[in-house]
């Protein structure tokens, strides 16, 4: 929500299988056209990481989405290493 109006929706679903010791999840973040570019994405990669519990959220992204780069760099996500593949995966690892 922004202003009281639903910018968009962002969702946080449990890797399968659950590693009960090390849990992780991956995040999505789809806002409203007329809601993009505005730095909401930002907030709601953060918020929605923090919010989660999760001490680690992955976000997989086309390598070309600059726009979710970039706001899921400024959120705090880093680029994982290792595993090369066709998209872009970024990791946010909770600080304390
Ligand atoms: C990706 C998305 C979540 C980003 O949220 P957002 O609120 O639009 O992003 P922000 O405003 O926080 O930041 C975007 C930044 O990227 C920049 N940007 C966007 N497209 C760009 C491009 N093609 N080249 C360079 N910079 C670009 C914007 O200018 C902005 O930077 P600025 O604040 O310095 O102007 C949103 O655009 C969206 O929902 N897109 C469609 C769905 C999607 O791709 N989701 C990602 C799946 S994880």
């Amino acid at each position: 929500m922004h202003k009281g109006i639903q910018a968009g929706r962002v969702f946080i679903v449990a890797q399968q299988p659950t590693d009960v010791t090390d849990p992780d999840a991956s995040i999505t973040v789809e806002l409203n056209q007329a809601s993009r570019g505005r730095g909401i994405g930002t907030v709601a990669f953060r918020t929605a990481s923090e919010l989660s519990g999760y001490p680690k959220v992955y976000a997989a992204m086309r390598k070309g989405n600059v726009a979710s780069h970039i706001a899921a760099t400024r959120a705090g996500f880093v680029p994982l290493e290792g595993e090369p593949t066709n998209e872009l995966v970024l990791v946010w690892r909770r600080s304390s």
